[in-house]
């Protein structure tokens, strides 16, 4: 995790998947400069390829899978970037989630979701899935989920984006994030700050 003001709204962008040269981190990297653009924005991006997640059950739960769920639970808001596979968001998703928790460090979080797919359809399937899972654990799930559809059209291979329409969609989803975490997180997170103050 980043060093930050403690004023500073973190966001944690997750990967989802582990593939080499994957298209879901092009995607991701767009919702990331542009939250990195905004003031007291701070981003802890989480590349499960980094890390050594296991499954659940497993006795080696401690050291990455902990470090990684104390940057989750950390973090003002949420996005999960997940590939389709097979009709479906991926294993590696699943495995975050499945390391946050029970009950999740997710709960009451504003989790914002960006898929994408190299078919025609786009992520519309993961997408929803993965809403009925955020949506299980207690996550906030934001409406407004962004799926890029023909995905490795829309980036080239050195992760540029060349389709002006994707980009700002993509963008578009740090701004909704950051918009809900202004509209009802901060002033929540402003009104606890006064109540701890006065009980002093
Ligand atoms: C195991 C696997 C399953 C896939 N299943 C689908 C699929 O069901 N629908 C689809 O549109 N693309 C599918 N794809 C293609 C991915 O959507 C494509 O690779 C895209 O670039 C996003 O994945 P990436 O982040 O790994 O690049 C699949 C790819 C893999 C590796």
């Amino acid at each position: 995790m980043s060093e930050a003001p403690s004023e500073a709204i973190r966001i944690a962008v997750v990967i989802g998947t582990v593939r080499p040269e994957n298209y879901t981190s092009k995607a991701a990297r767009l919702v990331v400069d542009e939250l990195e653009r905004r003031d007291g924005v701070v981003v802890d991006v989480v590349d499960p390829a980094t890390l050594a997640l296991p499954f659940p059950g497993h006795p080696d739960s401690r050291g990455d899978a902990q470090r990684m769920a104390e940057t989750l639970r950390a973090a003002t808001g949420v996005v999960l970037s997940t590939p389709e596979y097979h009709g479906g968001f991926s294993s590696v998703i699943k495995l975050v989630i499945e390391n946050m928790g029970f009950p999740s460090g997710l709960a009451a979080k504003p989790v914002a979701l960006l898929g994408v797919a190299a078919g025609t359809i786009g992520a519309v399937k993961s997408i929803e899935s993965l809403r009925g899972v955020c949506s299980h654990v207690g996550a906030l799930v934001l409406p407004g989920a962004v799926s890029v559809a023909g995905v490795q059209k829309a980036f080239d291979e050195e992760g540029n984006c060349t389709d002006a329409a994707v980009e700002k969609r993509v963008r578009g989803l740090a701004v909704s994030l950051l918009d809900y975490i202004d509209d009802h997180i901060c002033p929540r997170l402003a009104f606890e700050a006064t109540i701890r103050s006065e009980a002093v």
